[in-house]
């Protein structure tokens, strides 16, 4: 296993449209591992692979930390689809590790269905709720190049957009 580097804000490729998996090959199984140490080590409970620079539909998580419920240990989501969203909302705070110490709430369909394949090639469909579902839906989105901050305020955006790219910046000087 291997640490990835984790691509921030703001990078262009967080933009892309990521390629579905055809198969679960050698190398989208050590894909996955690597994402697994990358997201411990960040710390972080989810991680999309476009977030290391991978432009497949490859999702890790672990909210074991976080709550005691179905997405409480680590899981891997190939080409992850919603299926259903509840009517009902819920707001959580979120973060995102390619957007770092940065947090503002989120209002999100509070249930969702989704499908998805593991990592033996096996499709399911599963049920998620409370932060899991909020989980699957913003590791979804960056599969579809959204972010969170997306759905703030035109105002918070370009707020945030524009002190990431001074820092990348100063960073490049
Ligand atoms: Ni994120």
């Amino acid at each position: 296993m291997a640490i990835r580097e984790i691509i921030v804000l703001p990078d262009k490729q967080l933009r892309l449209v990521s390629k579905p998996i055809e198969s679960v090959t050698a190398e989208v199984r050590k894909l996955a591992d690597d994402m697994f140490e990358t997201m411990y080590d960040a710390p972080g409970i989810g991680l999309a692979a476009i977030q290391v620079a991978v432009p497949l539909r490859l999702i890790t998580m672990d909210l074991a930390k976080k709550e005691d419920e179905t997405g409480a240990k680590p899981r891997v989501f190939i080409n992850p689809e919603i299926l259903s969203s509840s009517e009902e909302l819920s707001v959580y705070e979120e973060g995102c590790l390619s957007i770092p110490e940065y947090y503002e709430e989120v209002e999100r369909p509070a249930q969702v269905r989704f499908r998805f394949m593991d990592l033996d090639g096996k499709v399911h469909e599963e049920d998620a709720d409370g932060l899991f579902a909020t989980c699957i839906q913003h590791e979804i989105d960056h599969l579809n190049g959204v972010l969170f901050v997306d759905y703030l305020s035109k105002l918070k955006r370009d707020r945030v957009l524009k002190k990431f790219t001074k820092q990348a910046k100063r960073a490049g000087e």
